[in-house]
């Protein structure tokens, strides 16, 4: 039996599974990252290891899903995790001025985590949503067309 991954996360893997072709199992592997990340607040390499074991697949075909995309924790950080897209769009819409101001506010430098583990603070690649420049992700949800007041709402409206 697995023991790192949660019988919940191996039964919504299992679900997950159903809704793909037999012999097609690699299409679960992002749903299954996110199952453990939801639980886990990341991702550990053990539990990499354990979805290649439950998707019958390599850990090479998990790790390569998990270290392209940004969604992914791959490391413990805080609770709440702000990604902010330094992309060209959002370069040339302001992201500087987003990350200067979350970095004051926090007290933390990109790729650092608060004292009080609330809050990660991550540089990333473009996420899609070039037409909202600057823009973030805060945990699930994008935030567009941010500016420092949209910035303190932001963080004052989080527990
Ligand atoms: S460049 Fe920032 S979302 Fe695309």
């Amino acid at each position: 039996m697995n023991q790192v991954l949660s019988q919940s996360v191996r039964d919504a893997i299992t679900r997950e599974l159903q809704k793909y072709p037999a012999e097609q199992q690699q299409s679960a592997v992002m749903a299954a990252l996110r199952f453990v990340q939801e639980e886990n607040n990341w991702i550990s390499r053990e539990a990499m290891d354990a979805i290649a074991e439950v998707l019958g697949l390599q850990p090479i075909q998990v790790y390569e899903v998990a270290t392209f995309y940004s969604m992914y924790r791959l490391q413990p950080g805080g609770k709440h995790q702000i990604n902010v897209c330094t992309n060209v769009s959002c370069m040339l819409c302001g992201s500087s001025e987003v990350i200067s101001h979350l970095q004051d506010r926090l007290g933390i430098e990109t790729g650092q985590t608060t004292a009080d583990g609330r809050f990660s603070l991550n540089e990333v690649e473009c996420l899609g949503a070039c037409g909202g420049a600057p823009m973030l992700q805060l945990d699930r949800d994008y935030h567009e067309n941010l500016t420092p007041e949209t910035l303190d709402a932001l963080l004052e409206g989080l527990d």
